[in-house]
């Protein structure tokens, strides 16, 4: 009841759905692409559903803590993506704010641009902001998780999906220092897992 009166005031506040999927997505508050002014993706390309692999990325670039910012952030993201990097959107498929938000980039089943060889075998979900010396705060990691979950319930992601960070796969410091020493703690993380014969980095 609680949770609804929320939503309705949320709603009207700033006519945004406060979750999606109808429901399955209980604690994920989305702002859709065209609520936070993306531009249209010059190609999309789907991928096949469940994926078994989730990447974990920062976006190394500001901080935000309000919808206004962080839109504003998804715009500049979406820009660098789109006209330096030469992509066809911004090449994640969430992205998530210290405003607790969750941010549509490509989407579930998009082909993304964020962790070369994985684009399609993976969805990534990067947070908003430098994670090399602090962690995301409380709001943006239950969002990730809440959104993993939600990803799990509408088949978008395996029961026993692995995680991993940007760098057990390639050369950088993504997902920051800070957040990546978290993320190994997390049960899913790929090194956590028995038996896993996919390991990787
Ligand atoms: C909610 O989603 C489920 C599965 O995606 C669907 O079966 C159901 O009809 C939907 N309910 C409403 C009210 O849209
Ligand atoms: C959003 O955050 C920015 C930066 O912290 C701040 O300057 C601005 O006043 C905030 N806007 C609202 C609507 O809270
Ligand atoms: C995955 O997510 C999208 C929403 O982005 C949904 O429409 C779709 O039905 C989901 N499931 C599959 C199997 O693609
Ligand atoms: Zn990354």
């Amino acid at each position: 009841m609680m949770f609804h009166i929320l939503c309705l005031v949320a709603m009207s506040a700033m006519s945004s759905a406060c979750s999606f999927g109808n429901g399955t997505c209980k604690g994920v508050t989305l702002v859709s692409r065209s609520e936070w002014g993306a531009r249209p993706p010059k190609e999309v390309v789907s991928i096949p559903m469940p994926v078994k692999m989730v990447f974990i990325h920062h976006t190394a670039m500001d901080y935000c803590t309000n919808i206004s910012t962080c839109s504003e952030q998804m715009r500049k993201i979406q820009n660098f993506h789109m006209d330096d990097r030469g992509w066809f959107d911004i090449g994640y498929n969430y992205l998530v704010g210290e405003d607790g938000r969750v941010y549509e980039g490509r989407g579930w089943n998009r082909e993304g641009a964020h962790t070369k060889g994985y684009n399609r075998d993976a969805v990534a979900i990067s947070v908003m902001g430098d994670f090399s010396d602090r962690l995301p705060n409380k709001k943006a990691l239950d969002a990730v998780n809440n959104l993993i979950v939600c990803g799990i319930k509408q088949n978008n992601i395996t029961k026993d999906y692995l995680l991993y960070g940007h760098r057990n796969v390639r050369e950088t410091a993504c997902p920051g220092d800070k957040f990546y020493e978290l993320i190994k703690t997390w049960p899913h993380f790929y090194l956590n897992k028995q038996g896993v014969d996919t390991i990787i980095g």
